[in-house]
């Protein structure tokens, strides 16, 4: 039995959200084993980005950056939802945890698929609603405001497909992400996850010659207004994670794998399109994936549910 079998499933009362109604969302009991996992993040401290949420607007996706990123996670998504989608008529279920703008959640709401958005941040939703207004689909998706470790005492469906994009590096306790999020995938489902990069960090001072910087990184701590994260984790890290959760990893791939690194745009890099179309082609491609300011991690959850075993 899931982790999510053993919840209670009857409905009891509906989660209030103070971004708006969480038509899907029923409270239930939390399993004992999922409460020790969310009792331990009582005093949250995760990157609320309400105070965030225009600067990283314009900065990610007002420009090339998010648009790597929506095109890379994409072209990586789109044969896992090919695949799922063999041989079933109904459309996936797809959570999207830390969504953010909602940029790729809202497309596969708009391809007919039952889409849940989460984020800590009623800013960031309320500027996703007004995405999935304009894009008819505000009334489909299901909203939950809230940290992501409140889904865990919901009486959720498992989903096929759950998204988790550049979250981890905001979270005060990122170990605990991956364990949490196995639980809301179905057996055979799969987790996309995708993190900074703290080895591009060292690599993008190094050819800038900050070596000072280097020298004190130990200690570096971020500006509380930056959009480079505190608390990164290695891809070693994630890897592990998975493995306790028992997903297989399907795809790895790197995201801006050289465009952040350029210091004198020259050629092709003043040809935004001919830099989108470099990015794509070497995202996946060893060595230089590895480069990448973000990591994309495909990985799909074994068939044997029951963690307990
Ligand atoms: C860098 S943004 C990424 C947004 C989106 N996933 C994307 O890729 O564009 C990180 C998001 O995670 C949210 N967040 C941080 N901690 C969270 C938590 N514990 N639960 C849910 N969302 C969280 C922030 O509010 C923010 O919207």
């Amino acid at each position: 039995m899931s982790l999510i079998d053993s919840l209670d499933l009857r409905p009891k009362k509906a989660a209030g959200c103070p971004a708006g109604p969480c038509c899907a969302l029923i409270e239930a009991s939390p399993d004992s084993r999922l409460a020790s996992l969310t009792s331990a993040m009582a005093n949250n401290q995760d990157r609320n980005f309400d105070d965030l949420a225009d600067h990283f607007s314009r900065k990610i996706y007002g420009g090339i950056k998010g648009q790597i990123r929506l095109a890379v996670l994409s072209a990586d998504l789109t044969p896992i939802v090919t695949h799922l989608m063999a041989n079933r008529a109904e459309p996936l279920r797809v959570l999207d945890v830390g969504g953010g703008l909602g940029q790729l959640s809202i497309r596969f709401a708009q391809q007919g698929h039952h889409v849940t958005i989460n984020d800590i941040s009623p800013v960031m939703l309320d500027y996703a609603r007004v995405k999935a207004r304009e894009a008819g689909v505000e009334d489909t998706i299901s909203w939950h405001c809230g940290p992501y470790q409140d889904l865990i005492g919901l009486a959720l469906e498992p989903f096929d497909l759950v998204m988790c994009h550049a979250v981890l590096e905001w979270l005060q306790e990122p170990e605990l992400l991956v364990p949490t999020l196995a639980a809301l995938v179905r057996p055979e489902g799969y987790l996309s996850l995708c993190f900074y990069n703290p080895a591009s960090i060292i690599y993008r001072n190094l050819i800038r010659g900050n070596f000072n910087w280097l020298q004190q990184a130990q200690t570096y701590v971020a500006d509380s207004g930056s959009l480079t994260p505190n608390n990164p984790c290695s891809i070693e890290q994630v890897r592990g994670w998975m493995a306790q959760s028992r997903f297989e990893i399907q795809k790895e791939s790197g995201l801006r794998v050289f465009s952040d690194y350029v210091v004198d745009r020259r050629g092709g890099h003043q040809v935004p399109e001919l830099v989108l179309a470099m990015e794509l082609q070497y995202s996946g491609q060893e060595p230089y994936k590895w480069m990448g300011r973000y990591l994309h991690v495909v990985a799909q959850k074994d068939e044997l549910d029951d963690l307990s075993t």
